[in-house]
């Protein structure tokens, strides 16, 4: 771990333009992946879901961060919680991962299985069978475990440690400039799908962000509109990075004549015409993967459940006048589709990098100036590194 934390510290002192991929072992050694969990998955602000998914009260979402299994719920009381699965009798998940229980719905109470303690909304003990016997047990001093949580543009955030630094203040910036546009709390999800990865985390955010391999990769399907070398990144941020894409220049002019872009959904309102030029990619780092167009955003939560392997899920948003548009579910299955399309190319190229990281034939390699969002993940890792050093 020591050699390892060494040279990445090494390689995100290089500059920009002499910068390399990382060794091997940052996406593949167990310790490292243990040290993330801790110092980075632990400790920082994780995105967990959208508010669109938890509409009426027992809604719920369910997650598993750092070894943590998470329930998101919203209460009677309308406020979204971020509890702990962990029953407070004697700690079984109540929603165990692997046993068939749903990644979302609705909930009136939350059951454990084993005893059938009950919860109600907030995570307060409403029922505990056959404990009149317990002497001094008193079913109100009883509560699943609520972590700190956030809601920001609608998006439902945790910080395990309860200690990060406040969340709406750190990304002021990303949302005055870039994503507040959007209005993303409005914005309704209108596709999601689940994924086991055979890779690293970091191999997927960091394929996220690069449109370098649009060359290759998306050769069919997204390098015709948003060619690779006319991409450029913002310059480095402590909280977040953020990369444009320009659409092909013919396409540029047409909407800059037309003075309106066509596109299948309809363009979100707080959008310019300069904002439909382009499409943008953003990661709040960690791993909160935004990819923007005019007519709708994907949003990708990736979190790792070891050091070569990770659980994604992918989603579609749209503006809520998208839906009454007729043509609307057409509409929304071709794109979703072509979503789909291009999501399967990256699976191939991460899945297949993964391999390759282990070959005694791996060595790290130069990366182009249309990786530059990957130096700048470096940079924002090895300062991950220098805090537990420091601490
Ligand atoms: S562990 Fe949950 S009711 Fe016993
Ligand atoms: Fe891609």
């Amino acid at each position: 771990m020591n050699t390892l934390a060494e040279s990445i510290l090494a390689a995100a002192e290089l500059p920009r333009e002499r910068s390399e991929s990382l060794p091997a072992g940052a996406y593949r050694d167990p310790s490292f992946a243990e040290f993330e969990k801790r110092e980075i998955f632990a400790k920082e602000w994780i995105s967990l879901c959208h508010i669109s998914q938890l509409k009426k009260p027992g809604d719920f979402v369910r997650v598993d961060l750092a070894d943590e299994p998470l329930l998101v719920i919203r209460g009677k009381d309308d406020a979204i919680r971020v509890l702990s699965r962990t029953c407070r009798h004697r700690g079984m998940d109540v929603m165990p991962t692997g046993f068939g229980h749903p990644d979302e719905g609705n909930r009136r109470v939350v059951l454990c299985p084993y005893h059938l303690w009950s919860y109600d909304l907030t995570g307060k003990l409403v029922g505990a069978p056959e404990m009149q016997q317990a002497e001094g047990f008193d079913r109100s001093e009883v509560c699943l475990h609520a972590f700190r949580s956030a809601i920001w543009n609608g998006f439902v955030f945790v910080d395990l440690s309860g200690q990060a630094p406040p969340l709406a203040e750190r990304l002021t910036d990303l949302e005055s400039r870039f994503l507040g546009k959007w209005d993303m709390a409005s914005a309704e999800m209108v596709w999601s799908a689940h994924w086991d990865c055979a890779f690293n985390w970091k191999v997927l955010v960091e394929n996220f962000m690069e449109c370098y391999h649009h060359l290759g990769a998306h050769r069919k399907t997204l390098e015709p509109f948003l060619p690779a070398k006319g991409c450029w990144t913002e310059p480095e941020n402590p909280v977040f990075s953020a990369m444009h894409l320009p659409l092909k220049a013919s396409m540029q002019e047409e909407i800059r004549a037309a003075g309106h872009a066509e596109t299948p959904f309809p363009v979100f309102p707080g959008l310019g015409l300069e904002d439909c030029v382009e499409w943008s990619i953003y990661l709040i780092y960690p791993n909160g993967l935004f990819f923007h167009a005019p007519d709708r955003f994907y949003w990708y939560r990736i979190l790792p459940t070891g050091p070569e392997s990770s659980s994604l899920v992918t989603t579609l948003f749209v503006h809520p006048s998208a839906m009454e548009a007729p043509g609307y579910q057409e509409t929304l299955e071709r794109e979703i589709q072509a979503g789909i399309d291009f999501h399967m190319e990256d699976m191939e190229m991460c899945t297949a990098t993964q391999r390759g990281l282990a070959s005694a034939g791996y060595a790290p390699g130069r990366l182009s100036h249309l990786e530059e969002t990957i130096w700048q993940l470096q940079r924002w890792i090895a300062g991950r590194i220098k805090r537990s050093q420091a601490g």
